[in-house]
């Protein structure tokens, strides 16, 4: 499976939902989740993420996005439709450690 960490949060372009043949993206306010049973491991939505914000699960930080992916997909709603992102996008592209700040 591929996950979504930190660099989404705050950002949350949703470029990624938009190319998913199998709508496995779940939403929540500030950051989205990959449903980890669903993805298909097409890999296409990663470089379309203007943040970089998608992991395949063998890179070494995606252990801690795996588990966190796999809460909120159970939790959030699902989303198929690219929606508007926040105004203040692109400042927080590159901010760092917002999943302590940001994330309750
Ligand atoms: Fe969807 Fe493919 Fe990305 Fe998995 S890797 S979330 S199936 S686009
Ligand atoms: Fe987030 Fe990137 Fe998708 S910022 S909403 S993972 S396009």
């Amino acid at each position: 499976t591929y996950v979504v960490a930190d660099n989404c949060i705050k950002c949350k372009y949703m470029d990624c939902v938009e190319v998913c043949p199998v709508d496995c993206f779940y939403e929540g306010e500030n950051t989205l989740v990959i449903h980890p049973d669903e993805c298909i491991d097409c890999g296409v939505c990663e470089p379309e993420c203007p943040a970089e914000a998608i992991l395949p699960d063998t890179d070494p930080e995606a252990e801690k996005w795996l588990e966190m992916n796999t809460k909120y997909a159970e939790i959030w709603p699902n989303i198929t439709e690219q929606g508007q992102p926040p105004a203040d996008a692109d400042e927080f592209n590159g901010v760092t450690g917002k999943y302590e700040k940001f994330f309750s």
